[in-house]
């Protein structure tokens, strides 16, 4: 394993106390404090200083970031880029704060990925001896952690085919337009055990569909969906259960309009677990198993 998991995401939010609420109060990370322009927050078994952060300013993706197993990965990833002809530059430890140092990749896509050994260690809010199985108190959605992400971009396949040749990425499931044309819709990418750590969708260049935070059950997303109730938190899809994945989800917005997702369930993958293909003639089941209908918003919001 070399990239472990999707470390961070960071994005813009038009009200940096309304948004701070809502994923404090809302999906109940913890706050770790500010740093200029930025909050910076995590979840409750999260053991690095943080994985959101939110800037004031705007909406939509600043950066995302992936911890790295060793430099000797980040070299190696490095070299793989340079001959696939991504563009990338190295980046000083405290560049992004907390992190050490690192390598910065220009995604054909267009987002910023900051590739990364090393960010604090703060441990989890349970310690790691003799240690309780849950924290003691809920607080909102009691997030545990983040999980994954969907960008949008001109060239999924292009980007596809960077995270797979240069970053030792695997293919999950893809979606195309049909047999015949091969065109690749979306595609959803794992580099540990999960069925995606990022996902692709073809769409505007730049943009972010959604970021996704873990729930221990089916039964807790149930619940969050009770949270939004009281919160007034706009609720976008779901429910559900997706095809693509088969997790379970509900999707919503941060009141600056980002959205975010809770997910759970789900497989596990390896790296020799085939990919699945879906058509975009059997797009309203691969969605959503359950209801088989597509919401517009779904399909036309980007941040
Ligand atoms: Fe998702």
């Amino acid at each position: 394993m070399s990239v472990m998991r999707l470390g961070y995401v960071h994005v813009r939010v038009t009200d940096l106390d309304d948004a701070s609420r809502h994923y404090e109060k809302t999906l109940g990370l913890q706050a770790m404090g500010q740093q200029g322009p930025c909050r910076y927050f995590k979840g409750w078994d999260e053991f690095d200083h943080h994985s959101v952060v939110i800037e004031e300013g705007g909406v939509g993706l600043v950066k995302l970031g992936m911890k790295v197993s060793s430099s000797d990965d980040l070299a190696r990833f490095e070299a793989n880029l340079a001959r696939f002809g991504v563009t990338t530059e190295r980046m000083a430890a405290g560049e992004s704060h907390k992190v050490g140092e690192g390598l910065r990749v220009f995604l054909p896509t267009g987002q910023t990925l900051e590739l990364y050994t090393d960010m604090e260690y703060v441990g989890n809010e349970l310690g790691t001896f003799n240690p309780h199985a849950v924290i003691r108190d809920p607080r909102g959605l009691t997030v545990p952690r983040l999980d994954h992400m969907l960008i949008a971009g001109e060239d999924p396949a292009l980007t596809e085919r960077m995270f797979t040749e240069c970053l030792d990425f695997h293919v999950s499931e893809r979606l195309i337009t049909d047999i015949e044309s091969n065109d690749l819709v979306a595609t959803w990418l794992f580099a540990g055990q999960t069925s995606h750590d990022i996902a692709l969708i073809k769409g505007e260049q730049g943009k972010l569909h959604h970021f996704a935070f873990w729930l221990e059950d089916w039964q807790s997303i149930l619940r969050a969906g009770d949270v939004f109730a009281y919160d007034d938190t706009p609720v976008d899809y779901g429910p559900t259960r997706h095809g693509i994945t088969r997790g379970t989800t509900v999707y919503f917005f941060d009141p600056a309009g980002n959205r975010n997702e809770v997910f759970t369930g789900s497989y596990r993958c390896y790296a020799d677990t085939p990919t699945i293909t879906w058509t975009m003639d059997t797009f309203p089941r691969a969605l959503s198993a359950l209801q088989r209908e597509v919401n517009e918003s779904f399909l036309t919001v980007f941040t």
